[in-house]
């Protein structure tokens, strides 16, 4: 019998991210397939999947507006087990660091199930910040028994903390395969205003924002500054494909009113934010993912945070950090937008988060990983 792999995941960027694993996996001969979403997101998630073509076996559908993450936590948690008991998976895998990635592994541990870490060792060195995936992604490194590291700086970060290196795999990060299956596709924006605004070949800023540390007084800032920028650069256009969340929405969008050259949309489906990305300028953003992407497609981006735990493209200089102080912001991206080489210095395409080969390589670990346990006569947990 194959072994069955369980992929649970419920946010937009995990659905990006364990896509191209999920479709190695039902191409595989090795393994079965089974497929689990939390629907922590609900619209954001099923675009990705229908994107993908992905239909889940189970949906938890737990979303709730305003929803806590001790909610979130709790109705995983409890949704998840009685799957976990019926469809007794040889191995669980989870992504990254919401909500739904660490209750789902510590509902596999609890059933001693091996956990599966897709995107493992990343590390801000703050536990508030990003809040609260920096102490998600700890507590699942605690009780993942294979950890599959994008980077050799993330599987350093796991060694610091004591994981055994025998139990790492540096696979480069499954967004990029993600990206490279989607990007060169010919996709029409859904908004027409999209379309009208690529064929005018104008200048483009685009704008993403969603971090729980950055809500209220912050973001309100943000919104500010995409103001004033949008007032000293009527030539651009700035387009804001605005989170779902209301508590985004109501810290943004009241300081756009009236504001001449902004496009606010609902979330871009996955191959419309690829496209938009390609168009752009300049990227602004507190988004992890997009700071992954963005490098390889040559954008500069700045990024909205004091820290990252994606030091890769900083350190390339495909990235800068400006914090969300206001005028940081708008002095950041006047910068870009007046200084020739400062751009160019900033738009070299580097790739040091994969090459689009991760999914394969996440399936070469789960077979090295699986084969051993079953010449071991089981799996050990941790
Ligand atoms: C979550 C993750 C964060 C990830 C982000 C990606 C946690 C704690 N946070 O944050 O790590 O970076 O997703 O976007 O796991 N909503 C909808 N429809 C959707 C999606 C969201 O209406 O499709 C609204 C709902 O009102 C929901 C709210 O957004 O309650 C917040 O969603 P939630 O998943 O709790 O937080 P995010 O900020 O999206
Ligand atoms: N993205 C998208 N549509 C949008 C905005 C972003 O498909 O309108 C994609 C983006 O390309 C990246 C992912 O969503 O792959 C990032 O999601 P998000 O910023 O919500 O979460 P994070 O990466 O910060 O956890």
């Amino acid at each position: 019998m194959r072994p069955r792999i369980m992929t649970v995941y419920g946010t937009r960027p995990e659905a990006i991210k364990v896509a191209p694993v999920i479709k190695a996996l039902e191409a595989s001969d090795e393994f079965d397939s089974v497929t689990v979403v939390t629907g922590q997101h609900r619209e954001m998630l099923d675009q990705v999947n229908e994107l993908f073509g992905i239909v889940p076996d189970h949906d938890l559908n737990i979303m709730s507006h305003g929803q806590t993450l001790a909610q979130i936590f709790a109705r995983v948690i409890e949704g998840l087990d009685p799957i976990l008991e019926k469809e007794e998976p040889a191995a669980v895998i989870v992504q990254g660091d919401t909500s739904t990635s660490t209750a789902a592994a510590l509902a596999a541990f609890y059933r001693q199930i091996p956990v599966i870490h897709v995107e493992a060792g990343l590390r801000s060195g703050n536990i508030h910040s990003p809040f609260p995936e920096e102490a998600n992604r700890k507590i699942t490194t605690q009780i993942a028994a294979l950890h599959l590291a994008p980077t050799q700086t993330s599987r350093t970060n796991l060694v610091a903390e004591g994981v055994d290196d025998s139990t790492i795999v540096v696979t480069g990060n499954t967004v990029i395969d993600a990206l490279l299956m989607t990007v060169d596709k010919e996709v029409a924006f859904s908004d027409y205003r999209l379309e009208e605004l690529a064929a005018s070949g104008r200048r483009i800023l685009l704008v993403t924002t969603h971090r729980r540390e950055n809500w209220g007084g912050a973001m309100e800032g943000v919104g500010r500054a995409l103001a004033r920028i949008s007032r000293e650069f009527p030539d651009i256009e700035i387009v804001l494909p605005a989170h779902r969340n209301p508590i985004v929405r109501d810290a943004v969008l009241p300081q756009l009113v009236g504001v001449e050259n902004v496009t606010v949309t609902e979330p871009l489906a996955y191959g419309e934010f690829a496209r938009m990305m390609s168009l752009s300028t300049v990227i602004l953003t507190d988004s992890g993912g997009v700071q992954e992407e963005a490098p390889s497609l040559g954008k500069p981006v700045l990024v909205m945070r004091e820290n990252t735990e994606r030091p890769e493209a900083v350190e390339a200089g495909a990235v800068q950090l400006i914090g969300t102080d206001e005028d940081r912001i708008v002095n950041g991206v006047s910068r870009l937008l007046t200084d020739a080489s400062a751009y160019a210095a900033m738009s070299n395409a580097i790739n040091p988060y994969g090459d689009g080969r991760a999914a394969q390589a996440t399936l070469f670990a789960l077979l090295a990983k699986t084969s051993s346990a079953s010449t071991n006569q089981e799996i050990s947990t941790c």
